[in-house]
């Protein structure tokens, strides 16, 4: 595992590489515990996908040798699918329920996330907005789509955008589809929050693995800071540390 800071491209983010997803994991739980055990009333602003799972069995398992205590944490997530009660297993909300949430013991009323089943649209991302304010984040993680999504604001949404409603590129109902029985149960339209909102956390942390995400992770460390590629974004964040694996670091 070794450090690198590119200095001149990037002047803010810090970058961790590591052998391999069990060691991005073990970094990334060390800090996010490091978080809650110094402050225990933080805000964390989590996320879905596989790239966080490792970590989230990692909280689980120091929760339980070390009691970490999570019972005044708040949370937030990013995003949910348009369409989906919390209950269906293919919903963010029951994502996080299932593989941290209930084992961490972090209490329904502590956590926030989209209401994939709500009707009006406008209304729904004003709520968030309004949560997001109440709740500033500490701490924002954040996985990485392979077109350089983060969260689900895909290529060319604007940097200054708040919560709002995305019609998913086909490459990411494609990537997605792997959770799905079949690629047409991938919901096309999702809830997300946006990238001003993102930028707003005070520390970020972003995981990347395999050699699928090594162009997104070359685009948003060396590339321009485009709208083209949404994480490049992160660039002009002052705390932010990117944990990614050898394969996908191998264009950096
Ligand atoms: C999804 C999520 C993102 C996530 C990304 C990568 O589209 N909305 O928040 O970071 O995909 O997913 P994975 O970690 O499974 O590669």
């Amino acid at each position: 595992m070794y450090r690198r800071k590119f200095a001149k491209e990037t002047q803010n983010m810090n970058i961790i590489i590591t052998d391999d997803y069990e060691q991005m994991s073990a970094r990334a739980a060390e800090i996010a515990v490091r978080t809650v055990t110094e402050n225990p009333n933080a805000v964390l602003g989590l996320a879905t996908g596989t790239t966080p799972l490792g970590l989230y069995k990692r909280l689980i398992a120091d929760r339980a040798q070390n009691g970490t205590d999570y019972s005044a944490v708040r949370t937030v997530n990013l995003d949910e699918y348009m369409g989906l009660p919390k209950t269906h297993e293919q919903s963010y909300a029951y994502f996080m329920r299932k593989n941290l949430f209930d084992a961490l013991g972090i209490a329904p009323e502590n956590t926030n996330i989209e209401d994939g089943t709500a009707t009006d649209e406008q209304a729904e991302c004003a709520r968030y907005d309004a949560t997001l304010e109440k709740l500033p984040r500490d701490f924002q993680l954040l996985g990485l789509g392979s077109n350089g999504h983060i969260a689900f604001n895909e290529p060319n949404t604007p940097f200054g955008s708040t919560t709002h409603v995305v019609t998913l590129a086909d490459s990411t109902v494609k990537d997605n589809s792997r959770l799905f029985s079949q690629i047409s149960e991938v919901p096309r339209k999702a809830f997300t929050m946006g990238l001003k909102s993102i930028m707003q956390a005070k520390k970020i942390l972003v995981l990347a693995s395999g050699a699928n995400k090594a162009d997104a992770v070359f685009g948003m460390v060396r590339g321009e800071v485009t709208e083209s590629l949404p994480a490049s974004v992160l660039q002009l964040h002052p705390d932010c540390t990117l944990i990614v694996d050898k394969a996908a670091a191998s264009k950096l």
